[in-house]
C-alpha cells in the first residue's frame, strides 16, 4: 500500500508497512492431507518460498501468477543456507508481499521452523504458523500403526538420526532411548541406521523388538519393509529404501500387523457379501 503525505503525494520518507509471513506446514505429500487453513493461503499465495519435500501436486494449488521460490535442501545436494533463508523471507516482506513458507510435514518438527519464527521477530516481521501431519504420524496411520495403545506402547518419541553436521559427535543418547519401551520414530534415520539400531541394542532394546522403514509416507511412492531391530538396517539397505522415511520401532509396530490382517479380513467379507 502506497504511504501518502497530507497533500496526497507519496511519502517517500515513509518504508512500505512489511507483509507479513506464513510458516505453513504442507504435511507428507499427500494434499489431502493439508489443513484447511493451509490450502487457503497457498490458493491465495503471491510468493511461495518452498521446500523439496513438497510435491507439485501442492505447489500447483497456488494461483498462475503465483512467484515460486525454492529454498529446498536435499541431503547432500542442493541447499539455501538457513541464513540466507531468514534474509530472503525478510526482505520480501519488508518490500511489502505476504509470503507462504511451505515446509514438509510440520514447520516446527525438526523443520528449522523455530529459527526462522526468532529471526522474524527478531527483524519485526509479522508471522504465524499454520501446523501440519508430521511425517511420523502419516506414517504410522498410513501402516496402520497405533503409536501408542493401551497395553502396548504409553508414550511415542520423536528423534531425529541426522544432526547439525557441524555438531562433532551426537547429542543423542540411543542408549538410554533403547531402556525406555517407548514407540520410536525416527527422522532422517537411514543413512546412520546401522549405528542407531545398534546403540539402542546397546541399551538393553531386544534384537527382536519389531521395526519397521516407511518411505514416502502418504504419497503414490509409499512402500514399508517390516523386520526386527537386529535385522532391519541389513533389509533395508539390499532392498534400496532411503530416504524420505522414518523408521518405527517398538511394539506398536506388531500391532500393525495384527490390524493390516483384521482389516483384510473385514474388506474381504464385505467384498463376498457384494
Ligand atoms: C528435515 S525433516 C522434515 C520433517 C518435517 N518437518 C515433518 O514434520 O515431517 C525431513 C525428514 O522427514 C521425514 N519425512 C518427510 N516426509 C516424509 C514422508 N512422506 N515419508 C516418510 N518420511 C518423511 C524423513 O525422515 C525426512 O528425511
Amino acid at each position: 500500500m502506497l504511504n501518502l503525505n497530507i497533500d496526497g503525494f507519496p511519502n517517500l520518507a515513509l518504508p512500505p508497512a512489511p507483509g507479513r509471513v506464513f510458516l505453513v506446514g504442507a504435511g507428507p505429500g499427500d494434499p489431502d492431507l493439508l489443513t484447511v487453513r493451509a490450502s487457503r493461503l497457498i490458493r491465495s499465495a503471491t510468493v511461495l518460498a518452498h521446500d523439496f519435500l513438497v510435491p507439485d501436486e501442492i505447489l500447483n494449488l497456488a494461483p498462475h501468477h503465483a512467484r515460486r521460490i525454492f529454498v529446498g535442501k536435499k541431503g547432500g545436494g542442493f541447499c539455501s543456507p538457513q541464513r540466507e533463508i531468514e534474509s530472503l523471507l525478510i526482505a520480501e516482506a519488508r518490500a511489502g508481499n505476504d509470503v507462504v513458507r511451505l515446509k514438509g510435514g510440520d514447520p516446527f518438527i525438526f523443520g528449522r521452523g523455530g529459527e526462522e519464527a526468532a529471526a522474524l521477530a527478531a527483524a519485526g516481521i509479522p508471522f504465524e504458523v499454520v501446523p501440519g501431519v508430521t511425517a511420523a504420524l502419516a506414517a504410522a496411520t498410513a501402516t496402520l500403526t497405533p503409536l501408542t495403545q493401551r497395553g502396548v506402547a504409553s508414550s511415542v518419541v520423536f528423534l531425529t538420526g541426522h544432526e547439525d553436521p557441524a555438531k562433532p559427535e551426537t547429542s543423542i543418547a540411543w542408549e538410554d532411548y533403547g531402556r525406555l519401551g517407548a514407540t520410536l520414530c525416527i527422522y532422517m534415520g537411514m543413512k546412520n541406521l546401522e549405528t542407531i539400531l545398534r546403540r539402542l541394542q546397546a541399551g538393553g532394546l531386544s534384537a527382536e523388538t519389531p521395526a519397521a522403514v516407511i518411505q514416502n509416507a502418504s504419497t503414490p511412492a509409499q512402500r514399508r519393509l517390516v523386520s526386527t531391530t537386529g535385522r532391519l538396517a541389513l533389509e533395508a539397505e539390499h532392498a534400496g529404501f532411503g530416504a524420505p522415511a522414518i523408521v518405527v520401532i517398538g511394539e506398536a509396530v506388531r500391532t500393525a500387523e495384527h490390524l493390516a490382517q483384521l482389516a483384510a479380513a473385514a474388506r474381504d467379507e464385505a467384498l463376498a457379501l457384494t
